[in-house]
Parts: C-alpha cells; structure tokens; sequence
C-alpha cells in the first residue's frame, strides 16, 4: 500500500493505491480562493495546502479503509511546480515516513502524470507516445519504460490550458476558462475565424502565445467595429479549434516518425470533448485516463512512485522541492 501526496499547485491531493496499481482512495481538495484573481496565487496555494494537507491525508487513508498501520511507503511531489506548495507535501510526507520508519519516494511531477496510465484495472503497458496539456505544462513524450519519458516535443510558451485560460478571460469568462471555452464553442462555427496553427514552428514544438494575440486582436477589432459580444461563441469555437487542432497536429507527426501504436492523452486539458474526438481516431490504441487521474492528483504520483526506488533513509531530511521542469534544464 502506497500513501502519495500532491501539492505542487493549488489542488491539496492525498491518494492510497495497492501494490498491484489499484486506486484505493483520490482525495483532491481544489483550492477555489483563486478563482477570484483569475488565476493561482502561491503564497495563498501555501497556507491552503497547510490548512488541508493533514485532513486531505486522513480523508485518503479513511476512504481507502486503512490505516497509516497498513502503508509500506510514502511517495510524495518533488517538482516542478510552486515551491512553497510543494514543501507543504514533503515536509509532510517527510514527517510521515520518518516517524513510521517507513521508505520515501520523490517523484517527478510530470512523470506522475505519464504514469496516470500504469495504474489498474486496466494498466497501459509501454511503449506508448504520451500527450499531456495541462495548465502548467504541454509536452509530448516518449514513454519506453516504466520509470522516465523522453520529451520529444514542447510548448515554447504557454501551456495549451493557460492559452485556453487566457482566452477565456479575453472573451470574459470564468477562471479556469477551458470547459467554459469548450460550452461557448458548442453555439459557434469553429471556421468562423483563421486563428494561427503555429505553422513556423518546427518539428513536435508547439506555441500559443500566436493564437492567444490573433485572439486578442480579432475582440479588440469587433469592439472597434461595434462590439464582440454577438460573435463570442464564433471567437470560441474558433480558439479552440485552433489549440485543438495544433495538439492533433503535433501528435498526428510524432506518432508517423515515431511508429508507436499506442497513445495516452493526459493534463487537464484532456477533459476537452473536441481534442479527445480529434485524437481517438489518430492510433489503434488511445488511452485516455478517467478524469480525476488526468487533473493533478495524488493516484498518479504513487503510480509513479511504484515502479521508482525510495530515496536513502539518511536523505530524506535533506530532500528538497525544485520548481522548474527537470527535462527542460
Ligand atoms: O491538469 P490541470 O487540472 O492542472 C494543471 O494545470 O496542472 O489542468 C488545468 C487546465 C486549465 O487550464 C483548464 O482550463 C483546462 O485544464 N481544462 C480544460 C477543460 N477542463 C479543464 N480545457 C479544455 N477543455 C476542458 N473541458
Ligand atoms: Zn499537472
């Protein structure tokens, strides 16, 4: 039995999973005080994950119908992400281990989300290329083992779900803006406008910094030209057939050079009903992991944390968090 934790952003996220990769809990409290500033402030992500992370732990262990008796290992967030958040969650799962005497395992926060997919009933086995989008990350990736991922290709900008979260705010919808962004494409034609594809960029790249500015400046020329608000949902569906349709394109390229069979879709972004359509019909075998295992959440960590070793029992005080994504370094 695996006791993970999850605090690298504003989602406090405890999980029990069994040895064999079964999700036994998925406790993730979602920290919406953010949704007033139109996006995550760390220092406020902090002390939420302090005032949650302890009963979030009891919530996971109550649901899971164990106790801490029945943990054999402690797998815990170590980047990237907020460092502050994620301190909450190895302080925590440091405190934890050393006082059971049990192992811990750091995990890498984006080969948690690679490994939403190892987790039961029904585990996808490597190879596989993986897509995650998430509001913090956009990446495809090459998974050959159970254990690390190669990047093949990345956003030079934002993520996909931060241009949709952008997005939304231009067309003046809600915080996190992408299901909003999906229900106001259904009333408009996504042909409506040529949104950029980010043609220019090369090879499995991606960028949305292009798509986000033609946005902003087709709503600044209809405001112009006597108001934007009859062609919202057009600007919508447009938008989002532009990122949808950049991802597809992208995925379509690495799985032509990289011959592999299978892909998984992971990150938040995942959840958007146009890009899972798109993407099903691009390989034999596409995985797509229920949507609480494809939001950040803590199952994925100890998926992760599974087939990784614990760190040294004299390095566990030493561990630190690190912010910025390992594989771009
Ligand atoms: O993985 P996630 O929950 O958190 C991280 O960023 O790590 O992803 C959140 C992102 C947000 O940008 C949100 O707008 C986007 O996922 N998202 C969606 C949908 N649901 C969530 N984007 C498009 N369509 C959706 N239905
Ligand atoms: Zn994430």
């Amino acid at each position: 039995m695996i006791l993970a934790l999850e605090t690298s952003c504003d989602d406090t996220c405890a999980a029990v999973v069994s040895g064999d990769g079964h999700v036994l809990s998925n406790v993730i409290s979602s920290q919406e005080v953010h949704d007033a500033y139109g996006g995550v402030v760390p220092e406020i992500a902090s002390r939420q994950h302090l005032q949650l992370v302890n009963l979030v732990v009891d919530d996971a262990l109550a649901r899971a119908h164990v106790t801490l008796d029945d943990v054999r290992a402690i797998a815990v967030t170590r980047g990237p992400g907020l460092v502050g958040a994620l301190l909450v969650g190895l302080a925590t799962a440091k405190a934890i281990a050393v006082a059971r005497g049990l192992p811990l395992i750091p995990v890498d926060h984006l080969q948690g989300h690679v490994a939403a997919n190892f987790l039961g009933p029904d585990p996808l086995e490597p190879p596989f290329l993986c897509l995650i989008a998430s509001g913090g990350h956009t990446f495809i990736a090459r998974v050959e083992d159970h254990r690390s991922f190669t990047v093949l290709g990345r956003t030079l900008d934002d993520a996909a779900g931060e241009a949709l979260d952008k997005g939304a705010r231009l067309l003046g919808l809600p915080f996190p803006g992408g299901p909003h962004i999906e229900r106001l494409a259904r009333e408009g034609d996504p042909g409506a406008f040529a949104f950029p594809l980010a043609r220019g960029v090369r090879g499995l790249d991606m960028s949305f910094a292009g798509v986000k500015t033609a946005l902003l400046y087709a709503v600044r020329d209809l405001d112009a030209a006597g108001g934007s608000a009859g062609r919202r949902a057009d600007l919508a569906a447009s938008y989002q057939h532009a990122v949808v349709q950049q991802l597809a394109v992208r995925v379509e390229r690495a799985l032509e050079q990289t011959g592999l069979q299978q892909l998984a879709i992971g990150g938040g972004v995942a959840a958007n009903g146009p890009l899972r359509d798109r993407l099903q019909a691009l390989a034999p075998t596409v995985r797509i992991p229920d949507r609480a295992l494809c939001t950040d959440n803590a199952a994925m960590i100890a998926g992760a944390a599974r087939h990784l070793p614990p760190a040294a029992a004299d390095q566990i005080a030493g561990l630190d968090a690190y912010a910025t994504d390992r594989q771009a370094l």
